[in-house]
């Protein structure tokens, strides 16, 4: 992988808990992946412990800049806090018609807060804050918030998660297109970018059940009632 693939998944800050977890799987399902760092050495170790769980896998481990000019689709996982500044330092490797994934809750553990709770942004959530950085062309879409690191990282196990998608209606079926890549994860359409304060509320619920019921791999969620193909979207545009 030397240029920009449709097929590639970037996913910068992929050495962490959440991105490792969803390169793991993206590789697993046979998906070319480039995880990023702000580390070299950082990315090649965690590409390294991803090649070695899914032998033969496409993938690739490089600095953030350079690992966003590798993907069409670029999933953010980093903290919250450290939202801004990284996408910020980014905008030089985006191009238009890229899709970056935003996944991140702005839990109020960032200022030293409880993780189950949930801190305002002037934006309406950090996927709109993402939205309002990234260069024109971009497109914005919020996946991946209510899914838990540990049952992504457990591979022997299907993660049962419903994964409420939200963006621009033609990147938003795009990402929705991911979530079959890894067993027990169903997408649904979540209509427009701004339904992602929503979702994004939604992970600090989780994290307080998690507690209250000692659920250490993580609560999900399961939407009821929507139709047998939910999965492929509404096919309605975002109202
Ligand atoms: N963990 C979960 O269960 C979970 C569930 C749902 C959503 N999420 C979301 O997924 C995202 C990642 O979560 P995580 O638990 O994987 O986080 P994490 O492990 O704490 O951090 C992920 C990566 O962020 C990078 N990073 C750390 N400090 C940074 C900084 N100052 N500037 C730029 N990058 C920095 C690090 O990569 P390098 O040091 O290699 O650069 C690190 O490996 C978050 O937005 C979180 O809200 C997490």
């Amino acid at each position: 992988m030397s240029e920009r693939s449709d097929d590639a998944i970037a996913i910068l800050g992929g050495t962490g808990d959440q991105g490792l977890g969803l390169a793991l799987r993206f590789a697993r399902a046979g998906r070319p992946v480039v995880i990023g760092s702000r580390v070299a050495d950082r990315a090649h170790a965690a590409a390294d412990l991803v090649r070695a769980a899914a032998p033969g896998a496409q993938v690739e481990g490089l600095e953030n800049p350079a690992a966003c000019g590798r993907a069409r689709i670029v999933i953010l996982s980093v903290p919250f806090e450290h939202t801004a500044a990284t996408v910020k330092g980014l905008r030089e490797a985006l191009a238009p018609g890229q899709i970056v994934v935003s996944m991140g809750v702005p839990l109020a553990s960032a200022i030293g807060d409880s993780a189950a709770r949930l801190l305002g942004v002037w934006q309406g959530s950090c996927a709109e804050l993402v939205a309002s950085l990234v260069p024109d062309g971009v497109a914005v879409v919020s996946a991946f918030q209510n899914v838990s690191a540990h049952r992504l990282r457990n591979l022997e196990e299907e993660v049962p998660c419903d994964v409420i998608v939200s963006g621009p209606a033609e990147a938003r079926r795009i990402v929705m297109g991911l979530c079959p890549l890894v067993p027990g994860l169903r997408a649904v359409d979540g209509g427009p970018l701004s339904n992602a304060r929503v979702v994004e509320g939604i992970t600090a619920l989780l994290i307080g059940m998690n507690i209250r019921y000692r659920v250490p791999e993580g609560v999900g969620i399961r939407l009821t009632g929507l139709p047998e193909d939910a999965a492929r979207g509404s096919g309605r545009p975002a109202p």
